[in-house]
């Protein structure tokens, strides 16, 4: 018989060192819908791993585990249709500290990275603070929808010092899923001017109807070999407190090099919760995401028909993540008084749109992977906030 999860399933996490919830951010009457997790519980296949693993009751140091890489291997198979060998994967404590390393092994410091803009903020910390540089490849909007601009792209791997081009796809914050032909192109502009691809795939679960997911790596043997691919479970199942991700790396040379520059970084171990719950999400709990998926589908439509009735703000509707951009330009604010007024006004606690780049002004993101009331709830406080202002 089909497992069911309950979405509707209220969960209180205040009071649980929840990030999101944290009160010295908001105050307890903001409805947090901010940072990247969900307020879901875990598959229950999850749990009870982890509950048998806890019994046990040592928790010494963890071996690599096998079991984790081809779990890894079995989700990317299963998912996707990407075959790729246990060899290839590889454990990192989280998708930014293994881009860090990945960073650090494959290019120098005065070095470019390319990145489409709007973008998640660690891509530009993490430039910034190994020194490189971040060129900004801005998504454009035509006829509804993010494209890319591939002149411009073109412009920015030509350069000498680029040596990185940073795929995030889906793309954070748009909620692009961007297609075969699109991802063809960047592959063959980033092999012709031998710029290495880091494919932060994160949120490769999180695709709406119509939509497909292709991992960067399945789409040619050429493609696999010039790039290196992130992927973590914690976006779908809500583990991301584990600190538990993977590399996924078929150019030998590279791997090795990436994995020295984790090994050699000794602050970063195995995590045993995380492994564990990882082999559980991606072996039993395939099951969650269809639904996760249905249920933020919902979701979205609230949002959407939601926005019909509240003028000056638009969206345009994201193919993939449960995260929303906002565009609230129409309001007339500042970001200061746009954030403010999210705040103080509305009652609600979304991400600030400039803090993804000069192109998120007058933006904010929210994230809906919530329970539906709290959807609900939110596009009432939304409404009532900007009619009354
Ligand atoms: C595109 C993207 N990459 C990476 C991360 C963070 O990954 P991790 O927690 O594994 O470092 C996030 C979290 O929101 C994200 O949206």
């Amino acid at each position: 018989m089909e497992r069911i999860h309950n979405f509707d399933e209220p969960v209180n996490r205040r009071g649980t060192d929840s990030k999101k919830y944290n009160p010295d951010l908001y105050p307890a009457d903001v409805l947090p819908m901010w940072i990247a997790d969900t307020d879901f519980k875990s598959p229950q296949p999850v749990i009870d791993a982890l509950i048998a693993r806890m019994e046990q009751g040592v928790y010494g140091y963890p071996v690599v585990s096998h079991a984790f890489k081809e779990a890894v291997q079995y989700w990317e198979k299963t998912r996707f249709g990407w075959e790729v060998p246990t060899d290839a994967v590889e454990f990192v404590p989280g998708v930014i500290p293994g881009i860090i390393c990945a960073v650090r092994a494959l290019s120098h410091p005065g070095d470019n990275i390319v990145i489409h803009t709007p973008c998640y903020p660690p891509f530009k910390d993490l430039s910034d603070h190994n020194g490189r540089h971040l060129l900004r490849n801005v998504l454009r909007v035509e006829d509804g929808q993010y494209v890319i601009d591939f002149a411009d792209l073109e412009e920015k791997l030509s350069q000498v010092r680029t040596k990185i081009f940073i795929l995030c796809n889906p793309q954070n914050p748009t909620g692009r899923v961007f297609t075969r032909e699109e991802l063809t192109r960047i592959g063959k502009l980033c092999l012709k001017h031998h710029v290495f691809v880091i494919s932060d795939e994160i949120h490769c679960d999180l695709i709406y109807k119509g939509h497909t997911h292709i991992p960067f790596g399945s789409i040619s043997p050429e493609f696999a070999a010039n790039s290196i691919t992130f992927v973590n479970a914690s976006k779908t199942f809500n583990t991301a407190g584990f600190r538990t991700a993977a590399f996924i790396c078929t150019n030998e040379q590279v791997h090795e090099s990436v994995h020295e520059a984790v090994l050699d970084n000794k602050g970063i171990g195995e995590n045993l919760a995380g492994t564990t719950a990882t082999i559980a999400a991606y072996r039993e709990c395939a099951y969650y995401v269809e639904q996760m998926m249905d249920y933020l589908e919902g979701n979205l439509d609230i949002v959407c028909s939601g926005l019909e009735t509240i003028p000056g703000i638009r969206m345009i509707r994201p193919e993939g993540t449960y995260l929303l951009w906002l565009d609230c330009r129409e309001l007339g604010m500042s970001q200061k008084e746009l954030n403010a007024f999210f705040v103080d006004k509305a009652k609600l606690g979304f991400n600030s749109g400039t803090s993804f780049g000069p192109e998120g002004q007058g933006f904010v993101r929210m994230n809906i992977a919530t329970q539906r009331t709290n959807v609900e709830e939110a596009m009432r406080r939304m409404e009532r906030a900007v009619l009354e202002r």
